[in-house]
Formats: structure tokens, C-alpha cells, sequence
């Protein structure tokens, strides 16, 4: 599975299917591609409503014919939009598109959107027999214990960024609940609001996991 960064904190991790998490491209200053010069995308899935994260989303998922998963609202607010096969779910809740398992995990954040307003999220989302977990935005939370115990994510991708998420103190408590090999910093750096070090971040986990700082644009590979 190929893991890429595409800003802030939108993935494409790329694997037997192509999954595309929070795509925020349009107005983020970190974004090195647009929205239309993503293709071959089979599914979008948001973790909340806020516009970093909503961002490009519905036209994505319409412009590729992909399946929209998101929280219900959220979700409901794509259709009502022009997407045209959603995946409603919620908080504990697992589902399976096109063979990948997804599952929408607890973030302690709050979200509203245009179209109303739906709980944040995380995702875990296994494909090809790896496992990665999209935290969104967050504060550490002691159930990332559970996340542990039930899925055991392999890659954590966490926000560093403090001030509207986790900041490096308590993403690398985060770390030492999640127990994962690798973990990549997001959610910092994209405006002065979210100043953070990321080798402060690396240093600051040590032997606990492998970080990998990745720019926009770069990415790679399990
Ligand atoms: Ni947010
Ligand atoms: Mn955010």
C-alpha cells in the first residue's frame, strides 16, 4: 500500500482500491494538487464537517463516481449534493466497500458543516492486509487504548498541530496508546495558527515508533 500526503490532512493511500481521506485542496495553502487532477479515485471518506477536512469531498467523489463514507449527515448531505453512492455510518460502526474495511472510530472534536452538524471522527481502514488509522482531528483520548486492542493499526497518521487538535505532548502520549509502527505527523504547519516541529515531534517519540515526516506531495510504500 502506497501512503501519500497530500497537505494538511488529506491522504491517498493506494493499494487494490483507491482511497482518498479529507481532501482539502482547494484553498489550502499546503496542497500541491487540484482537486481535477485526481483520478482513478474509488472512495472519499470525510471524518468531519469542517472545511478542512469536508473540503473538496462532494466534487471528488462526484467527479470520479466514487463512494462517499462519512458520518451519516455528512454523508446524507453528499447525496443530497449530487454524489451518488454513499456509506452512512457512525462511531463504532464497521464497513466493507469494494473490499476494504472501514471503520469509523471516536475523535474528540467538534464538527459542523453547511449541511448541520455530525459527531468527528477517525477512520481505520484496512487494505491489503495492512491496517491504518486517520485519527482526524482530535485530542488524545484514553480509548485509543481500544483502538489498539481491537484493530492494531499498523500506520497512525496524527495531528501535531495543537491549538484545534493534539499538539506533541499529547500526540505522543497518542503514540504510546496506539502502539503503532509507523506514525506520520499532520494537521500542522498549514497556516501560523498550527506552527509546529515535526523533528521536534520525532524526537520527542524516539524509540516508541518509526516517524516519517512527509511533505505534500510525498509519500510511501508498506
Ligand atoms: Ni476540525
Ligand atoms: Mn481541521
Amino acid at each position: 500500500m502506497k501512503i501519500e500526503f497530500l497537505g494538511h490532512a488529506a491522504f491517498r493511500l493506494t493499494g487494490e482500491k483507491t482511497v482518498l481521506i479529507d481532501p482539502f485542496l482547494s484553498g489550502n495553502p499546503s496542497a500541491k494538487i487540484k482537486p481535477e487532477d485526481l483520478t482513478g479515485i474509488d472512495m472519499v471518506l470525510v471524518t468531519h464537517g469542517h472545511g478542512d477536512h469536508l473540503g473538496d469531498a462532494v466534487r471528488i467523489a462526484k467527479d470520479n463516481n466514487a463512494v462517499l463514507v462519512a458520518m451519516h449527515e455528512i454523508a446524507l448531505y453528499g447525496k443530497a449534493n449530487g454524489v451518488a453512492s454513499i456509506e452512512p455510518m457512525n462511531i463504532g460502526g464497521t464497513v466493507e466497500v469494494q473490499g476494504v474495511s472501514i471503520t469509523m472510530t471516536n475523535a474528540v472534536h467538534s464538527s459542523d458543516f453547511e449541511g448541520g452538524s455530525a459527531h468527528a471522527a477517525g477512520f481505520v481502514i484496512a487494505m491489503d492486509g495492512h491496517t491504518v488509522y486517520h485519527a482526524g482531528d482530535t485530542g488524545v483520548f484514553y480509548d485509543m487504548n481500544l483502538i489498539r486492542e481491537l484493530y492494531a493499526p499498523e500506520v497512525a497518521l496524527l495531528p501535531i498541530g495543537s491549538r484545534y487538535t493534539m499538539g506533541i505532548k499529547e500526540a505522543v502520549k497518542a503514540v504510546e496508546f496506539l502502539q503503532p509502527q509507523i506514525v506520520v505527523p499532520m494537521h500542522f504547519g498549514t497556516t501560523p495558527l498550527i506552527q509546529q516541529d515535526p523533528e521536534e515531534f520525532k524526537k520527542a517519540v524516539k524509540g516508541r515508533a518509526h516517524v516519517v515526516v512527509l511533505n505534500p506531495g510525498d509519500s510511501f510504500t508498506l
